[in-house]
């Protein structure tokens, strides 16, 4: 039996009349995503032994879940009793009529009141259960909070393809993503590396395609593999499983079946639905392939049969449908694709993939269900009803959305989290990029080209989690945290309320809820950051620190013949020379070292212009050049500056006249990623020119060193590019990039 709103008032009254006098229970609570509405009262709430929870009917799977969150921490879960039964102090889950995700949570001192639709209380538990878990002596704060999210659609991705994980991580993952307030966990379950979703009409998808017989190791430049069998899929039965347990948790759970490309897996195991009919293998390296689902009626009727058993496991309203990196390489020259373009009037192969992708969306339609997919999808014509997940930058989006398509913004430069979140010293190794915690807290979803019309159209955002260099669960639980508790203040918090410093100060404690948990989350945000400028004499630098946090700062300096012993970090430091600084950080009991090492020439500290700047993620500023420290492998994003197609020139004003007889330029040279050595670079002085060609370079970074017996103050380097990416190589005939990470002067 429910009771009535007077009977709650009346209950609640007696219960407020145990107030105490409030301690430091007053401050705001360490709460991720902060809450939209908070007023802190005076008093406390005090768990006993004698507390129960008070739930039934639909509201019982909030109060299951706040038990469950509870045991994950090691924590005593409490009773729960029907709502007839209530005696103090307890805890109240009502349903009411509240829209969507919206929660209210009163605390009082000897009850506690959770109200909101079904998903709304599994919202407000997430907040219950952090303030449970970090309750001081079990005393939580009087207050009041009444939230909803900023957007709808919240989500997070994970590719199980490229390294599979086990079904109990999967549920594991998504008891995360709850905590965070997201809402959607989108599946990645096809790709070239791996099927891994049972199908019982067609049963070789999983007993040859969920297998690779090597997998990549090492960076993507080395071209290393193993030939270890990598794979796994999980049985029909554990995907049910899956769906119910994010459904009981308010997450919807998107299945990605990969076509017309990243289909090799699916390529190896029915040959017949490739262009050639000659894939064999399961891809064992990571990338982009030409094989991709050949486009006529045979292939349309095998991937309507999948789609139907997928429709039946997952009872989402989105299918997501790939649709990303599809070359048009085979279908060019396929008879059968031909035939498909000549009979439906197609003009090109982007239409070609246009078809594909309309004829799928049709089939999915038809059956109640709408598509989603990566903003390839909009080559050629997007398909009538498709949402677009916009990934390689916000131009797909922004397309999307004028073209009055739902869109999720997921772009690389803020959404992926197999970005680096650190620099290279510091972190194990990732695809490439650099995405630390601040730049996904900085994110903002709405594109600012759009107007408020154009805006509505973007339903939030989604985090994603490409797996190539994450080789188990813990490393996903790496890249993954404290990532996702900034991006779901993104999501969910209003923007007039976010503010980096008081995430920060959140966030310090916030890590004992996920240590509960027992998640490897990184500490990268940690470390203080750091500032290398030109020092008060030409030639040297100055190198400061700045806390995020509270935290002791302790530095050192090392040679090859000095062992470095620390002290206390209490201001700049001036450097001069060849060495390494050791940079030690005390934060509350975990302990972080950094080290620089410093390559002085005489152009440390000078003042470099760049014409044109660098692009996208590789537009760092020139004093990145000169700051003695040379660029490491792979390169993040603080220490190259990159240009795409251009020919930089690069000025040097060392700010006095000095004796010089040599420059030398360092660049990096991996061709894989479309990065190649200059082809010569050309000191200019006055009107004197020296120009070095690079000769055949050797992969990883390298050096042209140009003579120049003169005595300057202002030099000009000019940067030669090899025009496109050479035939043979990734990316042929499309642009390459140049990577320049310091300019020394001898
Ligand atoms: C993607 O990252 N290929 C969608
Ligand atoms: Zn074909």
């Amino acid at each position: 039996m429910r009771k009535g709103p007077l009977y709650w008032i009346l209950f609640i009254l007696i219960a407020d009349c145990s107030a105490h006098a409030a301690g430091d229970e007053n401050r705001i609570p360490a709460l991720i995503p902060a809450p939209n509405k908070i007023e802190i009262h005076n008093g406390h709430f005090a768990i006993t032994s004698r507390t129960v929870l008070l739930a039934e009917g639909e509201a019982l799977p909030a109060a299951r879940l706040l038990n469950h969150w509870l045991g994950l921490s090691g924590l005593d879960t409490l009773p729960i009793r029907s709502v007839s039964s209530p005696r103090t102090p307890f805890v109240a889950f009502s349903i009411n009529s509240d829209t969507a995700e919206a929660y209210s949570l009163r605390i009082k001192p000897g009850s506690i009141t959770l109200s909101g639709s079904v998903s709304g209380l599994l919202r407000g538990t997430s907040t219950l259960f952090q303030l449970l878990v970090s309750a001081s002596g079990g005393k939580i704060p009087c207050l009041g909070i009444q939230d909803q999210p900023k957007f709808a659609y919240r989500g997070v991705h994970l590719d199980v393809c490229r390294h599979f994980m086990p079904k109990e991580f999967v549920l594991r993952y998504i008891d995360i993503l709850a905590l965070h307030k997201m809402n959607t966990f989108h599946w990645h379950l096809t790709e070239d590396q791996g099927w891994r979703i049972e199908i019982r009409r067609y049963p070789e998808l999983t007993r040859k395609g969920a297998w690779r017989q090597g997998s990549m190791i090492g960076p993507y430049r080395d071209q290393r593999f193993d030939s270890i069998p990598h794979g796994g899929f999980y049985t029909q039965e554990e995907i049910r499983e899956v769906v119910r347990y994010a459904q009981d948790r308010g997450i919807t759970v998107i299945p990605e079946i990969e076509m017309p490309g990243h289909a090799m897996a699916a390529l190896a195991a029915y040959p017949q639905y490739s262009c050639t009919g000659r894939v064999t293998e399961v891809a064992r390296g990571w990338g982009v392939f030409d094989d991709v689902f050949c486009v006529n009626d045979s292939t349309f009727a095998f991937l309507e049969g999948v789609l139907t058993e997928v429709m039946e496991l997952f009872p989402s309203r989105y299918i997501h449908i790939g649709g990303d990196e599809c070359p048009k390489t085979r279908w060019k020259e396929c008879p059968k694709c031909q035939a498909t373009m000549k009979a439906n009037g197609l003009r090109d192969e982007h239409e070609l993939q246009s078809h594909f992708i309309r004829r799928i969306e049709r089939f999915l339609n038809g059956a109640g269900r709408q598509i989603i997919g990566w903003d390839e999808i909009l080559e050629g014509g997007l398909a009538p009803n498709a949402t677009v997940m916009s990934w390689r930058g916000t131009e797909g989006g922004i397309a999307a959305a004028r073209d009055s398509h739902q869109v999720v913004m997921t772009p690389g430069s803020h959404c992926y989290f197999d970005h680096y979140q650190g620099e290279r010293n510091t972190e194990p190794l990732a695809i490439g990029g650099y995405t630390p915690l601040e730049k996904v807290y900085a994110y903002r979803p709405i594109p600012a080209e759009l107007n408020a019309n154009e805006a509505r159209y973007i339903v939030g955002a989604q985090a994603n989690v490409w797996t190539e260099y994450m080789y188990d669960t813990k490393q996903v639980e790496y890249m993954l945290l404290p990532r996702l508790c900034a991006f779901s203040e993104v999501l969910w918090t209003d923007t007039s309320l976010h503010n980096l410093n008081d995430f920060y100060s959140r966030l310090t404690p916030y890590q004992q809820v996920l240590k509960g948990w027992g998640l490897n989350y990184s500490t990268t945000w940690l470390l203080p950051d750091y500032r290398i400028e030109p020092g008060t004499r030409p030639g040297t630098l100055m190198f400061s620190l700045q806390s995020k946090v509270p935290q002791q700062l302790e530095s050192a300096w090392g040679t090859p013949d000095t062992k470095p012993v620390f002290s206390s970090y209490t201001g700049p430091i001036a450097l001069e020379s060849n060495g390494t600084l050791y940079i030690r950080s005390n934060t509350s009991g975990t302990v972080k070292t950094q080290s620089f090492e410093f390559e002085f020439s005489k152009a440390a500290g000078a003042t470099v212009t760049l014409e044109p700047e660098g692009d996208k993620a590789y537009r760092n500023p020139g004093s990145v050049l000169t700051d003695a420290r040379i660029g490491s492998l792979p390169w993040t994003g603080k220490q190259w500056v990159g240009w795409l197609g251009k020919e930089p020139t690069i000025t040097l004003d060392l700010g006095r006249s000095v004796r010089i007889d040599s420059v030398a330029i360092t660049y990096l040279h991996d061709p894989v990623s479309w990065i190649h050595a200059p082809r010569a670079c050309t000191a200019s002085v006055d009107t004197r020119e020296t120009r070095v060609e690079t000769g055949i370079p050797a992969n990883g970074i390298g050096r042209i060193v140009i003579p120049v017996d003169e005595s300057i103050d202002k030099l000009f380097i000019t940067v030669e590019s090899i025009g496109k990416n050479p035939e043979g190589n990734a990316g042929a005939g499309e642009d390459g990039w140049i990577f320049i990470s310091e300019i020394q002067v001898y």
